[in-house]
């Protein structure tokens, strides 16, 4: 009895002067260049997994239309791009954070399916809402109103779809170009 109490004692005593003495001197991996601890990925996917289940929507309050795509293209490239990339243009600093920030315009092995197209859009728009602790992904519903992240939800859901060509221009990293005021006149000529 005296000794399994002995044991207890010095397990809780000892155990964290050992954890605190390995954070110290254990060089554990807090540099982004580092490797990832191990089941470091499995301890936050599993639950977060299991929360977006719960938590998705069933459905999008609005339906993918030319505006809407339009809007989650710009939506995208002002808030997004930077660290998703562009179609053919990944981001440039995407691969040196931890974890690394998936290429949304991407097309996967299986030559179908474009960045986030396989996933459900309610579960889309819980991560753009919600953000990925510990990862750089924001929470956008402070940010963005909820229509505008189903719009850039949607537009996601569909990557792997044919999208109007001035959405195509934008996913693509180019600027439509802007016609300029003065040579808008008259005002006929430039309306479709
Ligand atoms: C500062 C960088 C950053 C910005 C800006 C950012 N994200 Fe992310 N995002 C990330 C990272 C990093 C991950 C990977 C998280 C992980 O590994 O779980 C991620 C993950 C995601 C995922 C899940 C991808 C998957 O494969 O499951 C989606 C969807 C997403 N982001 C959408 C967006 C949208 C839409 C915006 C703009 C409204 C945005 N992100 C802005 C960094 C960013």
């Amino acid at each position: 009895m005296v000794r399994i109490l002995i044991g207890v004692v010095v397990g809780l005593v000892l155990a964290p002067l050992a954890v605190m003495g390995w954070l110290r001197m254990g060089h554990p991996p807090v540099a982004v260049a580092d490797a990832a601890l191990p089941f470091e990925q499995q301890i936050v996917r599993v639950p977060m997994r299991a929360r977006i289940d719960k938590e998705k929507p069933a459905a999008a309050p609005i339906q993918p239309s030319e505006d809407n795509y339009q809007a989650g293209a710009e939506i995208y490239k002002n808030e997004c791009a930077a660290c998703h990339g562009y179609h053919g243009k990944p981001s440039d600093f995407a691969t040196h954070m931890f974890p690394r920030a998936p290429q949304l315009w991407q097309t996967h092995r299986d030559g179908k399916t474009v960045g986030v197209s396989d996933d459900a859009p309610g579960e889309t728009y819980w991560k753009v809402a919600n953000g990925i602790r510990l990862t750089g992904m924001p929470a956008y519903k402070d940010i963005l109103t909820e229509t505008q992240m189903w719009q850039v939800t949607l537009l996601l859901a569909n990557a792997d779809k044919p999208l109007p060509p001035a959405v195509v221009e934008l996913v693509n990293g180019r600027t439509p170009v802007a016609v300029p005021v003065a040579a808008a006149a008259p005002a006929k000529a430039v309306k479709k």
